[in-house]
């Protein structure tokens, strides 16, 4: 086995920007077993007396996530919010078109703002601009966000809720370029309804934020134009612009996996620069900032989710279960998310349980950690504050679709009020650990406090509901002289470099 060197240079002065803490937000979608046998389960052992499940809210709170995106997805295109507030016994079962199932509406608005308060996270509310506009949208702000005195603030009430939601951040519909969506748009069209819908709800609340739909993807034909021309279309009324991504190891090629990100710095990039194209066309003072509201690895579910039989309650959909090395990918997404930290504002790791999700349950049994719920917890954990720049550099490979990718993915957050620095970093090399050396110059009187480690000898390991076969350890053995911290990076690992001021 041979060694590789890296360097990096962290320094205090070096900042890219403040991180804004909703770029650790997650989603549930009224899909499969999120909201039913997920969050919800109301003859589960733990379940409190709404009927939510005391075992994940611990594990969420775990996560610490603070913004939710809610309902949908593609859920939300066809979804009438009406029918899920009010009393239950008078609530429809609908059939559910985007994902085939039934929609009992048990649980709905407000019983989902009752569960985000008891995780301690704000909710991303999304409205149907599928099979519905304008008018559903504006009156669902006037429902949760006007104090009363109306006739949506005062149904509210009469259901129950004296206070208003107060909900500030919103999204224009969904994935509304997709031919999958209900309603789907061109982009024209879509863009003409995101300024009509976004000026009405903004009429009614003037203080929420907006999202407008981006592409569901890099690789969708209308990519870019469809950013140019909605944003052209809606700029005054919108606040962010979306991007969703998934990836998956569907050639079983590691390296290639592994460089993904690239792909998605690119997908960034490129994103910016559409936003700051159209505000420089509009000579404009506003600047739109990202909102990757979708991310994650979604692929292992593809096959079993085919033979799914349609129109039942709640059956296990987009179940994947996360082995190693897609925890190694997922570390990576979030380093990438914060490297651009003054554009990505808000990210949703797409979902939050059973779902594509890092945390599983068994109906009526256990909840669980995948194997990404820990990149996930680190980075919500430790990576508050602002995001650094370092100087880094490490050996490069290439892969089948990409060159000069570095072995050694990295950035750095600095918490100045806790006085905390932490390294967030992944060694893509398939065959050999890497030795760091980081220069933390400025930081004089900091010591480590850990080198959290993710790694494993089966890139294909997965937890289960039994066994947790994936976890971190804390033997890193970064260490610190002198202002330079050297640690061995083993192959193929996620690490967390904890320091503090002593
Ligand atoms: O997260 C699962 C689905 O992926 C969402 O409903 C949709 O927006 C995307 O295609």
């Amino acid at each position: 086995m041979s060694t590789k060197k890296a360097k990096m240079i962290v320094e205090k002065d070096f900042k890219v920007s403040e991180v804004d803490k909703r770029v650790y937000g997650s989603f549930v979608e009224h899909l499969g077993r999120a909201v039913y046998g997920g969050i919800y389960e109301p003859d589960h052992p733990t379940a409190n007396e709404q009927g939510f499940r005391q075992d994940v809210i611990e594990l969420v709170k775990e996560l610490d996530v603070p913004l939710v995106r809610y309902p949908g997805g593609n859920f939300v295109s066809g979804y009438n919010w009406e029918d899920g507030v009010g009393p239950k016994k008078d609530r429809p079962r609908r059939l559910e078109l985007a994902w085939r199932t039934i929609e009992t509406n048990e649980i709905g608005t407000n019983e989902f703002m009752d569960w985000a308060k008891l995780v301690n996270a704000d909710v991303n509310m999304a409205v149907n601009l599928g099979t519905r506009g304008a008018d559903a949208a504006r009156n669902l702000v006037e429902y949760c966000n006007h104090p009363s005195g109306t006739y949506y603030s005062d149904l509210r009430r009469s259901h129950g809720y004296q206070d208003p939601h107060n909900i500030k951040t919103w999204c224009l519909g969904n994935e509304m370029d997709g031919p999958w969506q209900m309603g789907q748009k061109t982009a024209v069209e879509y863009g003409r309804i995101a300024n009509e819908a976004g000026k009405v709800m903004k009429l009614v609340d003037p203080t929420i934020e907006l999202v407008a739909c981006g592409s569901s993807s890099r690789t969708m034909p209308t990519f870019a134009d469809w950013e140019a021309t909605v944003l052209d279309l809606s700029y005054d009324q919108v606040d962010f612009i979306s991007l969703h991504q998934y990836y998956g190891n569907r050639d079983n090629d590691v390296a290639n996996y592994l460089a993904r990100t690239l792909e998605m710095e690119d997908f960034i990039q490129s994103v910016i620069s559409i936003a700051d194209y159209i505000k420089a066309k509009k000579r404009s003072k506003k600047t739109i900032n990202l909102s990757f509201d979708e991310w994650n690895v979604w692929y292992h579910s593809n096959e079993a989710d085919q033979k799914i039989e349609p129109w039942s309650i709640a059956p296990p959909q987009l179940e994947d279960i996360y082995n190693f090395e897609d925890a190694l990918l997922v570390g990576s997404m979030l380093i990438t998310l914060l490297k651009h930290a003054d554009r990505v504002k808000i990210a949703c790791m797409a979902q939050l349980v059973n779902v594509i999700a890092p945390i599983m349950t068994e109906n009526g049994g256990p909840a669980w950690k995948q194997t990404i719920f820990y990149p996930y917890m680190h980075a919500s954990k430790y990576g508050r504050g602002t995001v650094l720049n370092p100087i880094v550099s490490s050996p490069k490979y290439d892969s089948k679709d990409f060159t000069d990718v570095p072995v050694l993915d990295t950035t750095a957050v600095y918490n100045e009020e806790q006085e905390e620095l932490t390294i967030f970093a992944v060694n893509r090399d398939l065959e050999d650990c890497l030795q760091l050396d980081c220069d933390i110059r400025n930081f004089a009187d900091y010591k480590i406090v850990e080198h959290i480690v993710l790694e494993n000898d089966n890139l294909k390991q997965v937890n289960t509901a039994t066994k947790q076969a994936v976890v971190p350890h804390t033997n890193g053995n970064a260490s610190l002289d002198n202002g330079l911290i050297t640690a061995s990076l083993p192959k193929l690992s996620w690490n967390v470099i904890r320091l503090k001021k002593s």
